[in-house]
């Protein structure tokens, strides 16, 4: 149980926050780097290795995490999401976190950044810059990659537009307010308290510790 008072309600811990707005922080510098030149790329190719990092914590803490944060409790089944959007106006009543299409927009969230990252890893312009891992792979799997890498961009800022649109429709058509918890943690009024994980402090640790090494491996020149 939270330790807050009943009438507010601890959503986000501390560190779906600090991915989250990481994440978003990451894809936004990727963005401006690449359309800066050749200066900008050893920017560009940090700030893929930090969501490559964010993502993998991310994914590591939807299992080690709090409530909210864990995948085994907010992915649901396609009854319970066609259920939750047949009565979208009045809205389930699921206890708390995502509700059975966020969590899916979640994972779509979390998939499609890191398929982009992983993908710039072994990509090249053929002149001037080249991802670490791109002498691993031969150059018909390069190209291939480099242009998903191209290609995947426009899906990231297709689904960030969408994201943003959605948690505006929730505020204008249901009065969600969702932006304050995700930067405080906090929302207010709501009777469930979601459990925070135990020892998380170390669990997060350990997550970071992993995600770190997969970030090192992802910066490895071969
Ligand atoms: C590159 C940009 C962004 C990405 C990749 C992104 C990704 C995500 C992901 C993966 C989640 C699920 C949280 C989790 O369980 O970890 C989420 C939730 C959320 N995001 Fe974003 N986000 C982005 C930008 C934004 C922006 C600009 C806003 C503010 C308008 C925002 C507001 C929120 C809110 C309020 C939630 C919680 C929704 C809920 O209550 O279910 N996001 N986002």
């Amino acid at each position: 149980m939270g330790r807050s008072p009943s009438s507010r309600v601890y959503v986000w811990d501390l560190w779906v926050r600090l991915c989250h707005w990481g994440v978003a922080a990451a894809i936004a510098l990727a963005w401006f780097s690449a359309e800066q030149g050749v200066e900008w790329s050893q920017v560009h190719a940090w700030s893929g290795y930090a969501a490559i990092v964010l993502i993998t914590f991310r994914v590591l803490w939807g299992v080690l995490g709090s409530e909210t944060a864990r995948f085994s409790q907010f992915l649901a089944g396609p009854g319970r999401v066609v259920a939750y959007l047949r009565h979208w106006r009045q809205g389930e009543p699921h206890r708390v976190g995502h509700n059975p299409l966020g969590g899916w927009a979640a994972v779509v969230l979390l998939a499609v950044p890191l398929a982009q990252a992983v993908s710039g890893l072994f990509a090249t312009d053929d002149i001037l810059f080249s991802g670490p891992l791109n002498p691993w792979v031969g150059s018909g799997t390069a190209d291939l990659l480099t242009s998903l890498h191209n290609q995947l961009f426009n899906l990231v800022l297709a689904l960030v537009v969408i994201h943003v649109l959605a948690i505006a429709a929730y505020r204008l058509f249901r009065g969600d307010r969702l932006v304050k918890p995700m930067i405080t943690g906090y929302k207010d009024g709501g009777a469930y308290q979601p459990w925070i994980a135990p020892a998380r402090r170390a669990l997060a640790l350990l997550a970071g510790v992993v995600a770190a090494l997969v970030g090192l491996l992802a910066a490895a020149s071969a």
